[in-house]
């Protein structure tokens, strides 16, 4: 139940939208005027009396019921209080019959969503700058899904350009078979380094170059057994990285995929009078919009990023008939992609407005910022890595009797990466601290994953909750309900606004909310039907944490 929801339509204030009513309404800080304020000032424009007015109005012909138990004005303020008992009882209820199902709904069902995500380029390293696109966009895919939308995952593989070219040249010339699937893609990146300082040298390269990204477009059998080697070690590569961060994807098309997918958009461009030649190339003219023409062949007739963005938009619509369609990609190409769904919606396709650009800001270490100059770039696998085994260290040293110690590293390492790429609202700039994200104290992953832990530990101690009645409950038992109650419209918004970040924050409030009703209340009374109920609320937490942190692509663990 949302109460704010709920007193706003009760109250039903005409000119006034009750959602705009329930946004208004807020928990005071403390519970003794009441458990949820309505500051009245924010209806003085439309209602035209003051706040104190209107609050006394609203109060003598607001209804209390079995939800609302009182209502008193104060100082402008309409304050509520509820029907503590029946709420409490019928959240913890709901959470201990529905399980991991608790705060899932099918507002999706028959909705599809497209969400373009990691999107990472074939033969490149994977690097910290990956890390926000693939946990967003995967938290979002896992997000979607609990709301019962058809969520299609698209790793849209950067595998098209003459960079392909290269390293068939740098192939030939200074590796073998034997080198690249020893060294993987540290040879290939090795390899492709080397061809850009030979290069500088030797422009002759170059050329070359260009020849042999002609002959795989060109189906010559070469090149593209040499193509697809390098797109398989990279695949079998990341694979790896996407195992530990519980990534996973429904298509892996890619820009190559479209090869023959973009001469009809180009020629439905042509039809509809859209294209424009300037300086040899064939441009879409955007300047009546604000910016620059959107580049759809250059002068050698070849596809540019943008020719391949729109067949891909248009293959997604015919294939999926998706209702909306997110690209998680860093705000560096938001022109990009304002450009081509301005050029959609010149197209006349109406779905047009359905094209999402999730952006986000970027990452960069703590410890120096990240180069990207030639191959020095900090490879996210060195980063979890190096999370994990200071998580062991950490372990070695406070828990050194922990069983499973590896495997507990393991998850409150990659966990703590996770976490830390979505702690803050998603267009913030990152800068990564193993030292912070690792912290047991503040906005961390340890933080929620020892939270689950204790209520682990509570209940091994005393067992699961049986029958019980909410009685003369304290505010700290009230008020972990309280967040036990807001998961589910939690996940909602997230998905509304595309912000994993607001689950984030809600398990950081939930396990702060439990660890201050742990510390003032002892568990393992005499009362039997105190006991129960302390341990519904114990068993409901670990719940909705659990459900939390899995949206997140989180593991929790057993002990910690
Ligand atoms: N591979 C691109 C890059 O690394 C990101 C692709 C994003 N998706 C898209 N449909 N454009 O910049």
């Amino acid at each position: 139940m949302d109460y704010k929801i709920y007193i706003a339509e009760k109250l039903k204030i005409e000119g006034i939208e009750s959602k705009d009513i329930a946004s208004f309404i807020e928990v005071p800080p403390t519970t003794d005027m009441g458990d949820y304020a309505l500051p009245c000032f924010k209806l003085a424009k439309v209602m035209r009396k003051s706040p104190i007015m209107i609050a006394n109005e609203l109060a003598q012909n607001f209804e209390t019921d079995s939800v609302i138990a009182e209502v008193n004005a104060v100082n402008g303020y309409l304050n509520f209080k509820v029907n503590r008992k029946g709420f409490v009882e019928s959240t913890l209820n709901s959470i201990l019959s529905q399980g991991e199902n608790y705060g899932k709904s099918n507002i999706g069902s028959g909705k599809t969503v497209c969400i373009d995500f990691s999107s990472i380029n074939i033969a490149k390293p994977f690097h910290i700058g990956h890390l926000s696109t693939t946990v967003i966009g995967s938290a979002l895919c896992k997000i979607f899904r609990f709301l019962g939308y058809n969520v299609v995952g698209i790793n849209h593989l950067g595998d098209y350009g003459t960079q392909f070219g290269k390293l068939i040249v740098a192939f030939k010339k200074w590796s073998s078979l034997e080198a690249v699937e020893k060294g993987r893609l540290e040879e290939l990146t090795r390899i492709y380094v080397k061809f850009h300082d030979e290069a500088q040298i030797h422009p002759e390269l170059d050329d070359e170059a260009r020849r042999y990204f002609k002959l795989i477009e060109d189906g010559d059998k070469e090149s593209n057994e040499l193509f697809n080697l390098f797109k398989k070690i990279t695949l079998e590569e990341v694979d790896k990285i996407y195992k530990l961060l519980n990534v996973s994807f429904d298509s892996y098309a890619g820009e190559s995929f479209y090869n023959d997918k973009m001469a009809p958009v180009v020629e439905e461009l042509k039809q509809k009078n859209l294209l424009k030649t300037s300086e040899g190339a064939s441009i879409v003219d955007l300047e009546e919009y604000g910016m620059p023409p959107c580049l759809i062949l250059k002068s050698d007739g070849s596809s540019l990023y943008a020719t391949r963005d729109i067949a891909a938009a248009v293959y997604r619509k015919n294939t999926y008939d998706f209702d909306k369609c997110l690209y998680v990609v860093a705000y560096q190409q938001n022109l990009h992609f304002k450009q081509f769904f301005k050029v959609l919606d010149l197209m006349g396709k109406t779905w047009a407005k359905d094209m999402v650009h999730v952006a986000y800001g970027m990452v960069s270490l703590e410890d120096g910022a990240m180069s990207t100059r030639k191959g020095k770039v900090v490879l996210l696998k060195d980063v979890i890595d190096k999370t994990i085994e200071k998580a062991l260290s950490v372990i070695e040293e406070k828990n050194p009797t922990l069983p499973n110690k590896e495997q507990t590293a393991k998850a409150v390492g990659t966990g703590a990466v996770i976490f830390g790429a979505l702690v803050n609202n998603k267009i913030k700039d990152i800068v990564f601290s193993y030292d912070r994200v690792l912290s047991f104290e503040g906005e961390t992953c340890p933080y929620v994953q020892y939270t689950v832990a204790r209520c682990n530990s509570v209940l091994n101690k005393f067992g699961a909750p049986n029958k019980f009645t909410a009685n003369d409950m304290t505010d700290d038992e009230y008020l972990v309900v309280s967040e036990l109650s807001r998961f589910g419209e939690v996940v909602k918004s997230s998905a509304e606004k595309y912000e994993p970040s607001l689950i984030t924050r809600y398990a950081l409030d939930l396990a702060t909310a439990f660890n201050k009703f742990y510390i003032s209340s002892k568990i393992g009374v005499e009362d039997e039907n105190l006991k129960s109920f302390r341990l519904a609320i114990t068993k409901s937490v670990k719940t909705t944490l659990t459900s939390a942190l899995s949206l997140l692509g989180i593991d929790v663990v057993e002990q910690m």
